[in-house]
Protein backbone atom coordinates (compact mmCIF):
# COMPACT_ATOMS: atom_id res chain seq x y z
CA UNK A 1 0.00 0.00 0.00
CA UNK A 2 1.62 3.25 -0.61
CA UNK A 3 2.19 5.48 1.74
CA UNK A 4 1.68 9.73 1.00
CA UNK A 5 4.28 11.16 -0.85
CA UNK A 6 3.52 15.07 0.29
CA UNK A 7 1.83 17.31 -2.95
CA UNK A 8 1.97 14.04 -5.38
CA UNK A 9 -1.98 13.57 -5.27
CA UNK A 10 -3.28 11.33 -8.08
CA UNK A 11 -6.28 12.87 -10.37
CA UNK A 12 -8.29 10.07 -9.41
CA UNK A 13 -8.66 8.34 -6.55
CA UNK A 14 -10.43 4.89 -8.03
CA UNK A 15 -8.81 2.84 -10.57
CA UNK A 16 -10.41 1.88 -13.58
CA UNK A 17 -11.88 -1.39 -12.53
CA UNK A 18 -13.65 0.18 -9.86
CA UNK A 19 -11.61 -0.43 -6.86
CA UNK A 20 -9.59 1.86 -4.49
CA UNK A 21 -5.65 2.97 -4.92
CA UNK A 22 -4.76 0.49 -2.66
CA UNK A 23 -7.33 -1.91 -3.92
CA UNK A 24 -9.73 -2.30 -1.62
CA UNK A 25 -13.69 -2.45 -1.94
CA UNK A 26 -15.40 0.98 -0.96
CA UNK A 27 -16.30 -0.36 2.19
CA UNK A 28 -13.54 -2.23 3.25
CA UNK A 29 -11.27 -2.21 5.96
CA UNK A 30 -7.65 -2.10 5.55
CA UNK A 31 -5.44 -4.96 7.10
CA UNK A 32 -5.95 -4.51 10.83
CA UNK A 33 -3.61 -6.63 13.48
CA UNK A 34 -3.44 -6.14 17.09
CA UNK A 35 -1.92 -7.46 20.52
CA UNK A 36 -2.23 -6.57 23.75
CA UNK A 37 0.65 -6.63 27.08
CA UNK A 38 3.47 -6.15 24.32
CA UNK A 39 5.37 -3.49 26.59
CA UNK A 40 7.25 -4.92 29.76
CA UNK A 41 7.09 -1.66 31.88
CA UNK A 42 3.79 -0.40 31.32
CA UNK A 43 0.59 -1.74 33.48
CA UNK A 44 -0.85 -2.18 30.11
CA UNK A 45 -0.01 -2.12 26.21
CA UNK A 46 -1.43 -2.89 23.20
CA UNK A 47 0.22 -2.62 19.87
CA UNK A 48 -1.60 -1.82 16.11
CA UNK A 49 -1.21 -1.89 12.56
CA UNK A 50 -4.00 -1.14 10.68
CA UNK A 51 -2.71 -0.38 7.18
CA UNK A 52 0.52 1.29 7.24
CA UNK A 53 -0.05 2.90 10.15
CA UNK A 54 2.56 1.15 13.76
CA UNK A 55 1.18 2.44 16.82
CA UNK A 56 1.87 1.69 20.28
CA UNK A 57 -0.17 2.26 23.63
CA UNK A 58 1.09 2.35 27.40
CA UNK A 59 -1.02 2.55 30.09
CA UNK A 60 -0.35 4.06 33.94
CA UNK A 61 -2.12 3.58 36.45
CA UNK A 62 -4.38 4.50 39.06
CA UNK A 63 -0.88 6.68 40.23
CA UNK A 64 -0.15 10.20 41.81
CA UNK A 65 -1.00 12.72 39.42
CA UNK A 66 2.23 14.70 38.43
CA UNK A 67 2.10 18.20 38.56
CA UNK A 68 0.00 17.96 41.66
CA UNK A 69 -2.21 21.06 40.75
CA UNK A 70 -3.59 18.77 38.31
CA UNK A 71 -5.28 16.28 40.37
CA UNK A 72 -9.42 16.42 41.36
CA UNK A 73 -10.15 15.53 44.64
CA UNK A 74 -13.66 14.15 43.54
CA UNK A 75 -12.13 11.78 40.66
CA UNK A 76 -9.33 10.23 38.83
CA UNK A 77 -8.47 11.92 35.49
CA UNK A 78 -7.00 10.65 32.36
CA UNK A 79 -4.53 12.18 30.93
CA UNK A 80 -3.52 10.85 26.90
CA UNK A 81 -0.74 11.77 25.03
CA UNK A 82 -0.76 11.61 21.42
CA UNK A 83 3.03 11.65 19.70
CA UNK A 84 3.39 11.10 16.24
CA UNK A 85 7.62 10.10 15.40
CA UNK A 86 10.05 12.25 13.61
CA UNK A 87 9.76 9.50 11.40
CA UNK A 88 6.50 8.68 10.32
CA UNK A 89 5.51 10.94 8.03
CA UNK A 90 7.28 11.67 5.04
CA UNK A 91 8.00 15.03 6.04
CA UNK A 92 10.23 15.31 9.16
CA UNK A 93 7.86 15.59 12.04
CA UNK A 94 9.46 18.41 14.70
CA UNK A 95 10.09 16.25 17.78
CA UNK A 96 8.02 18.53 20.30
CA UNK A 97 4.73 18.30 20.09
CA UNK A 98 2.51 20.94 18.02
CA UNK A 99 -1.27 22.19 18.58
CA UNK A 100 -2.27 18.83 16.41
CA UNK A 101 -1.17 16.32 18.50
CA UNK A 102 -2.08 18.28 21.57
CA UNK A 103 -5.90 18.44 19.55
CA UNK A 104 -6.01 14.85 18.92
CA UNK A 105 -4.68 13.95 22.75
CA UNK A 106 -7.50 15.99 23.64
CA UNK A 107 -10.15 14.45 21.67
CA UNK A 108 -8.51 10.71 22.34
CA UNK A 109 -9.06 11.60 26.35
CA UNK A 110 -12.58 13.10 25.62
CA UNK A 111 -13.50 10.18 23.88
CA UNK A 112 -12.52 7.28 26.22
CA UNK A 113 -13.76 8.95 29.49
CA UNK A 114 -17.02 7.89 29.08
CA UNK A 115 -16.11 4.00 29.41
CA UNK A 116 -14.04 4.56 32.66
CA UNK A 117 -15.05 5.11 36.11
CA UNK A 118 -12.93 7.75 37.26
CA UNK A 119 -15.34 8.70 40.10
CA UNK A 120 -13.84 5.73 41.64
CA UNK A 121 -10.03 7.00 41.81
CA UNK A 122 -9.97 10.44 43.26
CA UNK A 123 -7.00 12.25 43.27
CA UNK A 124 -4.82 9.90 41.00
CA UNK A 125 -4.25 9.28 37.37
CA UNK A 126 -4.62 6.86 34.96
CA UNK A 127 -2.20 8.03 31.99
CA UNK A 128 -2.18 6.85 28.18
CA UNK A 129 0.76 7.25 25.79
CA UNK A 130 0.50 6.68 22.04
CA UNK A 131 3.18 6.51 20.20
CA UNK A 132 2.26 6.72 15.87
CA UNK A 133 5.47 5.10 14.25
CA UNK A 134 4.16 5.12 11.14
CA UNK A 135 1.45 7.52 9.79
CA UNK A 136 -1.15 6.78 7.11
CA UNK A 137 -4.35 8.22 7.75
CA UNK A 138 -7.10 7.59 10.49
CA UNK A 139 -4.24 7.74 13.24
CA UNK A 140 -6.57 9.26 15.94
CA UNK A 141 -8.75 6.31 15.45
CA UNK A 142 -6.47 3.90 15.09
CA UNK A 143 -5.02 5.27 18.40
CA UNK A 144 -8.67 5.09 20.20
CA UNK A 145 -8.96 1.82 19.41
CA UNK A 146 -5.50 0.70 20.84
CA UNK A 147 -5.59 3.06 23.30
CA UNK A 148 -8.71 1.24 24.70
CA UNK A 149 -7.34 -1.90 24.37
CA UNK A 150 -4.26 -1.35 26.56
CA UNK A 151 -6.67 0.19 29.36
CA UNK A 152 -8.02 -3.26 29.17
CA UNK A 153 -4.76 -4.72 29.03
CA UNK A 154 -4.08 -3.20 32.36
CA UNK A 155 -7.12 -4.14 34.03
CA UNK A 156 -8.74 -0.75 34.36
CA UNK A 157 -12.36 -1.38 35.52
CA UNK A 158 -13.85 -0.31 32.38
CA UNK A 159 -17.99 0.18 31.15
CA UNK A 160 -16.61 -1.36 27.93
CA UNK A 161 -14.29 -1.15 24.60
CA UNK A 162 -14.17 1.56 22.50
CA UNK A 163 -14.02 1.37 18.65
CA UNK A 164 -13.37 3.90 16.08
CA UNK A 165 -12.90 4.10 12.93
CA UNK A 166 -13.38 6.79 10.19
CA UNK A 167 -15.27 7.25 6.83
CA UNK A 168 -15.76 9.62 4.28
CA UNK A 169 -16.08 10.87 0.44
CA UNK A 170 -13.77 10.76 -2.02
CA UNK A 171 -14.42 10.47 -6.07
CA UNK A 172 -18.17 11.39 -5.13
CA UNK A 173 -18.09 7.62 -3.51
CA UNK A 174 -18.79 7.02 -0.05
CA UNK A 175 -16.38 4.58 1.70
CA UNK A 176 -14.61 3.29 4.98
CA UNK A 177 -11.59 3.91 6.63
CA UNK A 178 -9.75 6.36 4.68
CA UNK A 179 -5.84 6.20 3.75
CA UNK A 180 -3.49 9.19 4.39
CA UNK A 181 -3.99 9.43 0.62
CA UNK A 182 -7.71 9.77 0.50
CA UNK A 183 -7.93 11.74 3.77
CA UNK A 184 -5.66 14.68 2.00
CA UNK A 185 -7.25 14.55 -1.69
CA UNK A 186 -10.97 13.53 -1.01
CA UNK A 187 -13.97 15.55 -0.18
CA UNK A 188 -15.19 14.22 3.01
CA UNK A 189 -13.82 12.73 6.26
CA UNK A 190 -15.55 11.19 9.36
CA UNK A 191 -13.42 10.00 12.29
CA UNK A 192 -15.93 8.63 14.72
CA UNK A 193 -15.73 6.47 17.89
CA UNK A 194 -18.45 4.05 19.69
CA UNK A 195 -18.59 3.20 23.30
CA UNK A 196 -20.05 -0.31 23.22
CA UNK A 197 -21.74 -0.57 26.77
CA UNK A 198 -24.51 2.38 25.16
CA UNK A 199 -23.80 2.28 21.86
CA UNK A 200 -23.20 5.64 21.57
CA UNK A 201 -21.23 8.11 19.54
CA UNK A 202 -18.09 9.55 21.59
CA UNK A 203 -16.40 10.95 18.73
CA UNK A 204 -17.81 12.75 15.86
CA UNK A 205 -15.66 14.63 13.86
CA UNK A 206 -16.37 16.10 10.06
CA UNK A 207 -13.55 18.00 7.97
CA UNK A 208 -14.92 18.64 4.40
CA UNK A 209 -18.49 18.66 2.78
CA UNK A 210 -21.06 16.15 2.12
CA UNK A 211 -25.12 16.27 2.10
CA UNK A 212 -27.51 14.78 5.19
CA UNK A 213 -28.21 11.97 3.44
CA UNK A 214 -24.43 11.11 2.42
CA UNK A 215 -23.81 11.94 5.93
CA UNK A 216 -26.41 9.21 7.14
CA UNK A 217 -24.96 6.82 4.97
CA UNK A 218 -21.65 7.51 6.60
CA UNK A 219 -22.71 6.79 9.64
CA UNK A 220 -24.63 3.17 8.09
CA UNK A 221 -20.53 2.77 7.11
CA UNK A 222 -19.19 3.01 10.33
CA UNK A 223 -21.65 1.29 12.14
CA UNK A 224 -20.53 -1.88 9.92
CA UNK A 225 -17.22 -1.03 10.27
CA UNK A 226 -17.15 -0.77 14.20
CA UNK A 227 -18.27 -4.39 14.53
CA UNK A 228 -15.65 -5.87 12.35
CA UNK A 229 -12.65 -3.96 14.47
CA UNK A 230 -14.15 -4.46 17.83
CA UNK A 231 -13.42 -8.23 16.77
CA UNK A 232 -10.28 -8.08 16.27
CA UNK A 233 -10.03 -5.84 19.43
CA UNK A 234 -11.89 -8.85 21.04
CA UNK A 235 -9.43 -11.81 19.47
CA UNK A 236 -6.51 -9.45 20.61
CA UNK A 237 -7.42 -9.67 24.51
CA UNK A 238 -8.51 -13.10 24.23
CA UNK A 239 -4.97 -14.13 22.45
CA UNK A 240 -3.41 -13.38 25.93
CA UNK A 241 -5.82 -15.24 28.46
CA UNK A 242 -5.49 -18.33 26.04
CA UNK A 243 -1.64 -18.35 25.99
CA UNK A 244 -1.73 -17.62 29.88
CA UNK A 245 -3.96 -20.50 31.06
CA UNK A 246 -1.99 -22.39 27.80
CA UNK A 247 1.45 -21.74 30.19
CA UNK A 248 -0.13 -22.44 33.36
CA UNK A 249 -1.56 -26.11 31.61
CA UNK A 250 1.95 -26.77 30.56
CA UNK A 251 3.22 -25.86 33.98
CA UNK A 252 5.27 -23.15 32.98
CA UNK A 253 3.60 -20.91 34.97
CA UNK A 254 2.50 -21.32 38.79
O1 LIG B 1 -4.29 10.76 11.28
P1 LIG B 1 -5.63 11.42 11.27
O2 LIG B 1 -6.39 11.15 9.99
O3 LIG B 1 -6.45 11.13 12.49
O4 LIG B 1 -5.36 12.99 11.36
P2 LIG B 1 -5.11 14.08 10.22
O5 LIG B 1 -4.61 15.31 10.92
O6 LIG B 1 -6.31 14.18 9.36
O7 LIG B 1 -3.89 13.51 9.39
C1 LIG B 1 -4.08 12.68 8.27
C2 LIG B 1 -2.77 12.06 7.89
O8 LIG B 1 -1.88 13.05 7.44
C3 LIG B 1 -2.01 11.39 9.03
O9 LIG B 1 -2.50 10.13 9.38
C4 LIG B 1 -0.61 11.33 8.46
O10 LIG B 1 -0.49 10.23 7.59
C5 LIG B 1 -0.55 12.62 7.65
N1 LIG B 1 0.21 13.67 8.37
C6 LIG B 1 1.43 14.06 7.85
O11 LIG B 1 1.84 13.55 6.81
N2 LIG B 1 2.19 14.99 8.53
C7 LIG B 1 1.76 15.54 9.67
N3 LIG B 1 2.51 16.42 10.32
C8 LIG B 1 0.51 15.16 10.20
C9 LIG B 1 -0.25 14.22 9.53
Amino acid sequence: MPLIIKDEYPEKLFRDDGKRLDGRDKDELRPIKMEVGVLENADGSAYLEWGNNKIYAAVYGPREVHPHHLAKPDRGILRVFYRMATFSVFERKRPAPGRREKEISMVISDCLKPVLFLELYPGTAFEVYINVLDADGGTRCACITVAALALADAGVPMRSLVTAVAVGKIDGELITDLSGIEDKAGEADLPCAITWFNEELSLLQFDGETDLEEFSKCLGLAKNAFSKIYEIQLDALKKKYIEIQEEYSRGEKK
